[in-house]
């Protein structure tokens, strides 16, 4: 057997033309592989842009719906909702988490209630209500505890799910709290209530604008490194992947994005199983940094990182140009 060699071998032959280049494409981005975050804040008909995310704002329930609206008209299958608690509702042990009509709740149930066809992803995790800014509870050392913090993650996830939450999606990376999530929800009438593990989630700098999103930022003394991922570990993302997924996992997430796609690829290769990936809140930032220089045009940068999710094995990504990219697709 003989195989072809330059020059009856040309690689660019398939790329001259366009409608070549459509033809052969091998991964296509469309509005459904997008999973839209909106920061929900309190009052009515208020908008508060985020300075560290230029474009992106905070919205009040009511325009939180009319979001919603949008995203659904533009082809965009799922929302991810993170609230901005007010102050004098943080606590040390993050109780407004089980609030029944707290932000997060009025919000799912408002955008249940206009727009049903559009799936809420919601977030389980203490920091939008803890007054310290970490995921958990601390004990008198200032160490998070993993069992302690697992037993509120329940009540929240319950919570948000009796509200009507779609997807719960653990983001706090305690041990054991996807199969402790799951049983409960089973227990409590929710089976078809899914479960999206934050199940690789780095120590990352890049999710500084997001703590300004949600009022964390200013609070936090400290880092997260005793429960998030270090940036040097592959294998062990490996290994907290087949955790989540032995637990009742029905998807798992790599976060942040783009500086983990060998994370993607090597997830998605050993188990097979939907992976979306985060595109975070500093990814972001970086780009828009990029538009406002001069260094390179925004359309072209949110669309080929994009893409580099799918190349990488991405089910779908949750980006803060959802709507943007989506509105690029036609949607
Ligand atoms: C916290 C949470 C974070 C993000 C999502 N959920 C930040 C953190 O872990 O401190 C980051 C998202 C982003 O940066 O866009 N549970």
């Amino acid at each position: 057997m003989t195989h072809a060699a330059y020059p009856e071998l040309r690689l660019r032959r398939t790329r001259a033309a366009a409608w070549s280049r459509r033809l052969h494409a091998e991964h296509r981005l469309t509005p459904a592989d997008f999973i839209w975050p909106l920061f929900i804040t309190g009052g009515r008909g208020v908008e508060e842009p985020v300075g560290s995310l230029p474009g992106v704002s905070r919205w009040s329930v009511d325009l939180a719906v009319a979001r919603a609206r949008e995203a659904a008209a533009a082809g965009i299958p799922c929302l991810a909702l993170f609230p901005n608690t007010p102050h004098d509702r943080r606590s040390d042990d993050g109780v407004e988490a089980l609030n029944p009509d707290n932000l997060m709740c009025e919000a799912i149930r408002a955008i249940k209630d206009a727009v049903p066809e559009i799936g809420l992803l919601t977030d389980v995790a203490l920091d939008p209500y803890t007054a310290h800014g970490q995921d958990g509870l601390l004990d008198e050392a200032g160490y998070v505890v993993n069992d302690a913090t697992v037993e509120m993650l329940i009540g929240q996830a319950l919570n948000q799910a009796a509200a009507g939450a779609d997807i719960i999606a653990p983001s706090d990376m305690m041990d054991g709290r996807i199969g402790a999530i799951r049983e409960a929800l089973e227990a409590d009438g929710h089976a078809n209530v899914q479960i999206m593990a934050y199940a690789a989630k780095y120590a990352s700098a890049f999710y500084g604008p997001f703590r300004d999103a949600v009022g964390s930022g200013g609070l936090l003394k400290g880092d997260k490194k005793s429960y998030q991922m270090d940036p040097a570990n592959g294998a062990e993302a490996l290994r907290e992947v087949a955790m989540d997924i032995a637990e009742g996992a029905d998807s798992v997430m790599v976060k942040p994005g783009l500086p983990y796609l060998d994370i993607v690829a090597r997830v998605k290769d050993a188990f097979n199983i939907p992976v979306f990936a985060y595109q975070v809140s500093g990814e972001y930032a970086m780009i828009e940094a990029a538009v406002t220089v001069g260094a390179g045009e925004r359309d072209a940068l949110v669309m080929e990182t994009l893409m580099s999710f799918k190349r990488a094995g991405c089910t779908g990504v949750l980006t803060y140009h959802a709507l943007h990219a989506a509105r690029l697709l036609g949607g």
